[in-house]
């Protein structure tokens, strides 16, 4: 399979969006919630380039089709990878190591000390995937009480607490 990856172009903005669109699917799925996203996911991505613009956004394109994004948040002398997605069918071919390499290339470029990416717990496989590409320092943990009656997983024990997640 031959795939490239490039930077974002304006052209680009709706397979994006469907790509946001699967992102939210994706944690629609793992928490068994239909309503997270609202009715119109899509539209976050609009949001994430009024606020952080485009310049640090690549897309993988396989024969002109646009089927994973990448981006960096900069924020001083740290980089967040925000998002991170690469279409269903597309996966396990090698695209989502490439796009985060790229994103990792980039943040040594600009010398930030830091560069993070912030997967949900319940999120294993991404992360897994994560580590494998070389992160694996854990940074904050966020802890939180939920007010809903939703129902959290049992159980990963971290410092010998048992957290749901
Ligand atoms: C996570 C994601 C980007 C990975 O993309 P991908 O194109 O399928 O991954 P790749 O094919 O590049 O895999 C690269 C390596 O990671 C490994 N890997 C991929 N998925 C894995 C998994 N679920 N468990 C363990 N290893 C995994 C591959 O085996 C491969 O290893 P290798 O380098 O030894 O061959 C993709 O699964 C995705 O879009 N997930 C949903 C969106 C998401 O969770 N985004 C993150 C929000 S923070």
């Amino acid at each position: 399979m031959s795939f490239v990856v490039r930077k974002y172009r304006d052209a680009d903005l709706e397979e994006c969006r469907f790509l946001w669109h699967e992102l939210t699917e994706w944690h629609r799925e793992i928490y068994q919630d239909s309503t997270i996203g609202g009715e119109h996911p899509e539209d976050y991505f609009d949001k994430y380039l009024a606020r952080f613009g485009r310049e640090h956004l690549w897309v993988a394109v396989d024969d002109s089709k646009v089927v994973g994004l990448v981006g960096l948040i900069v924020e001083e002398n740290e980089a967040e990878i925000e998002p991170i997605i690469v279409s269903r069918s597309y996966h396990g071919k090698g695209i989502g190591r490439k796009l985060v390499e790229q994103a990792v290339s980039e943040a040594r470029q600009m010398k930030v000390r830091f560069l993070s990416v912030r997967p949900v717990v319940r999120n294993i496989q991404t992360i897994r995937f994560l580590y494998k590409q070389g992160f694996q320092n854990l940074g904050h943990v966020e802890l939180f009480i939920d007010f809903s009656k939703y129902v959290w997983r049992q159980e990963v024990d971290l410092f010998g607490c048992g957290f749901k997640f």
